[in-house]
């Protein structure tokens, strides 16, 4: 009680039951036994419904070992850790049967630590936590280390990773898998894992069951392509990204999109496969040189602008927490890209358009998006130092007219208007239809 659970749930914006609303308070005065009770039978209907749903579970409810047998065959449970002060300061005065007393409170505090302890499944500070927890996504420091017992489910692995990572954390992802690891495998580096023919050779070569986890320890390229190999292995087995770029870590590892690229164009074949657990350690980014961490800069700066926040001042490891969290809950609310989920596309019609008239040779992502995220700014009225201070966006020499032509085809496949994201006065907003005189005025802006 006090620690923020319903302010929490109701930010993740998911569908949402406090189960106190179905368990009258004055079943209390009848005796706690006869509450408990009626707690675990709204709770046992709650939880087997079939879609998703984030439950705002009373903080005596786990001493009922039924509900706690409940919790550990259908949920994620996520202990919300508050110091005992701040939870008194919100629910003191409320009348609260439980909330009456500080002494009593501290003591029924203390008293059910231990159980809270014993049923979580992971235990959060804020609403990214949760978020994180609810979308499978496990960040820590040193965690390739463990890996062994964090890759999803209990049965064999197959690890699948680029060279060139394979060379620098290949090893320790080997040791720490210890006995679950029964194959390996590499994918070719970059671009050249999203083909068919790596994907081929690579189905080819696995051996595991159904039952079996791949392991994707790699960049985006990694991820992208050893998830589709995952959704489409034996129709689909479960896997696990290991990101270790920093754009894998912010973009590519979360949301559950995987894809391979066709020589029409990029991603064009894929799946929606989220991974039943992500495993990021942000120590890994340490070997990371530096223009693949300016690649990854790009990403953050587009999430920060989003949310608000300058997500890029923080160190490492939060900054990583934040912006997988921020990526995270839109997917969770979004998961087949319907809606709200565009927003993550800030700046990317603009980046697509160049990369493509670039034919993809020379003008990397990371570059195309720090000037697409100057192109959404102007055109939203935003001041932009902050891209130009952290991202140094320098103007690519591509043909203007193939660049216009690529955002045409952009137009076609997304329903004949091209449509932007800017940040308006409340936040981003998608489907936004500019002037196209304003548009070509722009883009002409970012090519030298
Ligand atoms: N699925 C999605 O939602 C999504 C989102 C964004 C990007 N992507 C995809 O991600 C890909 C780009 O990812 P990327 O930039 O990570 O590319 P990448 O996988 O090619 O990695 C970039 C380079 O960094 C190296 N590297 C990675 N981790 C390292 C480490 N810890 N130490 C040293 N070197 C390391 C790799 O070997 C590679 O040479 C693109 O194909 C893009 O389409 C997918
Ligand atoms: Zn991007």
């Amino acid at each position: 009680m006090g620690a923020g659970k319903t302010t929490v749930a109701r930010a993740l914006g998911l569908p949402h039951v406090e189960t106190d609303d179905d368990v009258p308070i004055e079943l209390f005065e009848d005796g706690e036994a006869a509450f408990r009770a009626r707690e675990a039978e709204v709770l046992g209907d709650v939880l087997r419904r079939a879609e998703p749903v984030v439950v705002d579970l009373g903080g005596g409810a786990v001493t009922t070992p039924e509900v706690r047998s409940l919790l550990r065959e259908h949920a994620t449970v996520v202990w919300l850790d508050v110091d005992v002060e701040a939870a008194w300061q919100r629910v003191e005065g409320s009348g609260r049967p439980l909330a009456r007393d500080y002494e009593e409170f501290k003591r029924l505090y203390e008293e059910r630590r231990p159980t809270y302890a014993e049923v979580a499944d992971v235990v959060a500070r804020d609403g990214d936590d949760v978020a994180l927890a609810a979308a499978g996504i496990h960040i820590e420091h040193g965690a390739l280390q463990r890996l062994g017992e964090l890759a999803s489910g209990e049965g064999l692995v197959a690890l699948v990773s680029d060279p060139h990572v394979a060379g620098i954390h290949g090893m320790d992802a080997q040791l720490a898998l210890g006995s679950r690891l029964a194959e390996t495998h590499e994918l070719p580096p970059g671009e050249e894992a999203k083909t068919l023919a790596a994907l081929e050779r690579l189905w080819q070569d696995l051996h595991l069951d159904r039952g079996g986890t791949i392991v994707a320890l790699g960049g985006g390229c990694t991820t992208d392509a050893a998830g589709f190999a995952a959704a489409a292995y034996l129709r689909g087995i479960a896997w696990t990204p290991v990101p270790t770029s920093l754009v894998a870590q912010v973009d590519a590892a979360i949301g559950g999109k995987t894809a391979i690229d066709l020589p029409q164009g990029k991603n064009l074949v894929g799946a929606f496969h989220w991974p039943r657990r992500t495993v990021i350690d942000p120590a890994l980014l340490e070997t990371l040189p530096e223009p693949q961490r300016l690649e990854g800069m790009a990403e953050v700066v587009k999430t920060g602008l989003l949310a608000g926040e300058p997500l890029w001042e923080l160190p490492d490891g939060e900054l990583v927490r934040r912006c997988a969290a921020f990526k995270a809950a839109i997917c969770l609310r979004d998961p087949l890209e319907r809606g709200e989920r565009a927003i993550l596309n800030l700046g990317h019609t603009f980046a697509h358009a160049l990369e493509a008239a670039a034919e993809y040779e020379g003008v990397t992502h990371g570059r195309a998006v720090a000037l697409g995220l100057l192109a959404a700014l102007r055109l939203s009225g935003r001041d932009t130092h902050v891209v130009e201070e952290l991202l140094r966006p320098q103007p690519v020499q591509v043909d203007r007219e193939r660049a216009w032509e690529a955002m045409q085809r952009d137009k076609k496949v997304r329903g004949g208007r091209l449509r932007f994201v800017l940040l308006g006065a409340d936040g981003p907003e998608h489907g936004v239809v500019v002037p196209e005189a304003d548009v070509r005025w722009e883009l002409d802006r970012l090519i030298e």
